[in-house]
């Protein structure tokens, strides 16, 4: 099943004289279970295409399609629902709350979307098991070094079990050694969690390990380097019960679209809340969760 289409997206900032095509056009798709790297420039639109990728920002014409549903077309109320429920963001600055635990943190999005405290724990701990953290669960980001939080970050991407795994340059802020070991474990629970992943990096060793590679030259991708390859899988990778078939053991690259653009519907990017969590949403991402205990 394809995951993500994207189809003739362009997004230019600003009008007039100032006015940056950030992207002109770009078309690709990417099949479930996938890890596809996104490299470019600099400037070349990466943190643009993944913001609309994730429902984060319109694109002024073209298409998205995430898992099926058109996300530049639905309404607002909708987009929201697929972002807190489907897909989720993994950022270079880990975007951890600082007066929250490991585990408090790892544990927002099963409080976002209301899950029972039990499954809740149980998810959670499961979670901080697989990211090697168990032991630091109760430690809050600042006592954590930047490798334990981004693996705390990746933690609670998955909690919610989301079908798109969106990252942004994820070991930026990270030492060779430590981004090395970031990049094998997105690769690990990309396959043990069943999800799909859109990375942004300039990071060899995530190149090496992807199941292929996106490249965007000036807003545009360059077909050239769409590269496929065939990736050392695991044998068996065990899926915990309920969640889709697993990995496809020979991935395909992206492949180009040619179809023609439809409409965009523009929408404003609200704020949401449950309970007692509130996730800021503004138009470049996620840039505050707040906590109201
Ligand atoms: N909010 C904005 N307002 C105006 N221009 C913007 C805005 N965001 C991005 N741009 C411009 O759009 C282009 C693409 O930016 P984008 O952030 O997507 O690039 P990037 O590939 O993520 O770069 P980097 O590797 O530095 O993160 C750049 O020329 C940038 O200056
Ligand atoms: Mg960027």
């Amino acid at each position: 099943m394809t995951m993500v289409a994207v189809r003739e997206v362009t997004r230019t900032y600003g009008k007039g004289a100032t006015a940056t095509a950030a992207l002109r056009g770009v078309s690709f798709s990417v099949g479930e279970g996938h890890l596809v790297a996104l490299r470019g420039r600099s400037g070349s639109g990466k943190t643009t295409l993944l913001n609309i990728v994730g429902g984060l920002d319109t694109p002024d014409s073209g298409s998205v399609r995430v898992a099926g549903k058109d996300v530049t077309g639905m309404p607002e109320r909708e987009r929201m629902r697929l972002r807190r429920e489907s897909v989720a963001f993994i950022f270079q600055s880990f975007g951890l709350i600082p007066v929250l635990s490991a585990a408090e943190n790892v544990g927002i999005p099963l409080r976002i979307t209301g899950a029972a405290p039990r499954l809740r724990e149980e998810r959670v701990q499961l979670m901080l098991d697989i990211v090697g953290l168990r032991e630091h669960a109760r430690q809050r980001p600042g006592e954590l070094s930047g490798g334990q939080q981004q693996r705390v970050a990746i933690a609670r991407a998955l909690a919610g079990r989301p079908q798109l795994l969106l990252a942004d340059e994820p070991t930026g802020q990270l030492d060779s050694e430590t981004a090395k070991q970031i990049m094998r474990l997105l690769r690990a629970v990309v396959l043990s969690e069943g999800v799909t992943a859109l990375v942004a990096t300039h990071d060899p060793s995530l190149i090496d390990i992807a199941d292929s590679v996106l490249e965007l030259e000036d807003g545009k991708i360059k077909p050239s380097l769409s590269t496929e390859r065939e990736v050392a899988l695991p044998s068996a990778t065990p899926l915990p019960p309920g969640r889709r078939a697993g990995h496809p053991r020979r991935p395909a690259p992206p492949a180009p679209l040619a179809q023609p653009a439809s409409p965009v519907t523009p929408a404003a990017d609200p704020a949401r809340h449950a309970g007692h969590i509130s996730t800021t949403l503004h138009d470049r991402g996620i840039v505050g969760v707040e906590y109201d205990p």
